[in-house]
C-alpha cells in the first residue's frame, strides 16, 4: 500500500463548489448559442412538431411576435428553415425576391434589426421530391444546384440576411456563394458552412418538423457516418473555399471530428445538436428517467470541451429562460 503522501490527491481541487468552479475549464452561455426556427407559408396558428415536444412550426403572421420573444428572452442568433407551399422541380421559390426565403429573412431582420438571422440555405424545403438540390437525370446535379444556390443566396443577402449557412453538401458550394455574393458587393456576409454534415438518423424528428414526405436517402450527398478522415477532408475544403466558420452535424456522436477539427482548422467551429438529439432528451426527461436541464448542461459542455465555438440546439430558448430573473 502507498503512504498517505505518495498518493496524488485530484479531490484537493473538488471539495468546494468555488474551487469546483475555479477550476472549470469550459464554460457556454447565450452569447455562444444558436436557436433554429421553422416559418411554414399559408398556416394561420402555429403547429407543434409532437416529435419535438416544445418546438412549433410559426406562420409569418406570428414570426414578428415570436421573433420579439426570443431577443427578449436574451437570444442573440436564429437560424430559418422555411416549409414551402410552393415547391417545384428545382426549388426556385427561394430565388424568388418574393418567396418565402426572403420573406422571413425580411420579416426577422425588421422584427428585431440587431438579432443574427442566419439562414439555412439549402433546397429540400422547396423541392417536389425533397432533395437538397435539383434532380437530373436521376441524382441530384451537383452543378445545377450550385447555379441555383447562387441565384438563393444572393437573394437573401438582398433581403437583408446577416450570414449565409448552405447545408446541401454540395461541392463547391462555399466556393461559388463566396463568388456570388461578392460580384453583388456582399463581400461583407460571412459563410456558415455545414462542412461535416453526416447522412444521419438523428436528422429523423427534423423531417416531422418540416413536414417532409421525404422517404429517400441523402446518402449520396452526405457523408457515411463511418468515416472521419473523409469528414476532417470536407470541412479542410471547405475552410480552403473561403468558409468563415465549420460545422460539424450532429453532434454528440460526432465529437470526435467535433476535436480533429478544432485542431486542423483555425476557423471558428460550430455544432449542431440536432432534431434526433433534442428529442432523446425531451422524451427521456418527460419519463422521468433523465434530469433535463442537467442532461442538456452535460451535452453543451461536452460540445465546448471537444472545440466547438458555437452551438445550434433547439434547447437555446429553453436555456434563456433559465436565466429568467
Ligand atoms: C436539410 C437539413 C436537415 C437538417 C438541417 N438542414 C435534414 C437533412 O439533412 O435531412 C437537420 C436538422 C435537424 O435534424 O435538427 N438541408
Ligand atoms: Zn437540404
Amino acid at each position: 500500500m502507498s503512504s498517505p503522501n505518495s498518493i496524488v490527491r485530484f479531490r484537493r481541487l473538488r471539495r468546494t463548489t468555488n474551487l469546483r468552479q475555479l477550476m472549470r475549464e469550459h464554460v457556454f452561455s447565450l452569447d455562444d448559442l444558436i436557436m433554429p426556427v421553422f416559418v411554414e407559408e399559408n398556416i394561420s396558428e402555429r403547429v407543434a412538431i409532437e416529435s419535438m415536444p416544445g418546438i412549433y412550426r410559426y406562420p409569418e403572421t406570428q414570426l414578428t411576435d415570436y421573433v420579439r420573444s426570443l431577443w427578449h428572452k436574451g437570444i442573440k442568433a436564429i437560424l430559418l428553415f422555411g416549409i414551402s407551399h410552393q415547391k417545384d422541380k428545382e426549388g426556385s421559390d427561394t430565388w424568388n425576391p418574393q418567396g418565402l426565403m426572403a420573406r422571413m429573412i425580411r420579416i426577422t431582420k425588421t422584427a428585431a434589426p440587431q438579432m443574427l438571422v442566419i439562414s439555412d440555405n439549402c433546397f429540400c424545403e422547396y423541392t417536389l421530391n425533397s432533395h437538397c438540390g435539383t434532380t437530373g437525370n436521376r441524382e441530384v446535379d451537383n452543378d445545377k444546384t450550385l447555379a441555383n444556390l447562387q441565384k438563393q443566396v444572393v437573394v437573401a443577402a438582398q433581403a437583408g440576411v446577416d450570414m449565409i449557412a448552405p447545408s446541401g453538401m454540395v461541392d463547391g458550394m462555399v466556393a461559388a456563394i463566396r463568388t456570388a455574393l461578392d460580384a453583388e458587393g456582399f463581400t461583407h456576409i460571412p459563410i456558415m458552412s455545414y462542412s461535416s454534415k453526416f447522412s444521419s438518423s438523428f436528422y429523423g424528428p427534423f423531417r416531422d418538423a418540416v413536414d417532409s414526405s421525404f422517404k429517400g436517402t441523402r446518402d449520396a450527398y452526405q457523408i457515411d457516418c463511418a468515416n472521419a478522415r473523409e469528414a476532417i477532408a470536407e470541412s479542410l475544403q471547405d475552410d480552403a473555399e473561403g468558409a468563415d466558420i465549420l460545422m460539424v452535424k450532429p453532434g454528440m456522436a460526432y465529437l470526435d471530428i467535433l476535436y480533429r477539427i478544432r485542431e486542423a482548422s483555425l476557423k471558428p467551429l460550430a455544432v449542431y445538436q440536432v432534431s434526433g438529439e433534442y428529442s432523446m432528451i425531451k422524451l427521456a426527461a418527460a419519463a422521468g428517467v433523465l434530469d433535463e436541464r442537467a442532461v442538456i448542461t452535460e451535452t453543451l459542455l461536452a460540445f465546448k470541451r471537444a472545440g466547438a465555438n458555437l452551438i445550434i440546439s433547439y434547447f437555446a430558448e429553453a436555456i434563456a429562460e433559465w436565466n429568467k430573473p
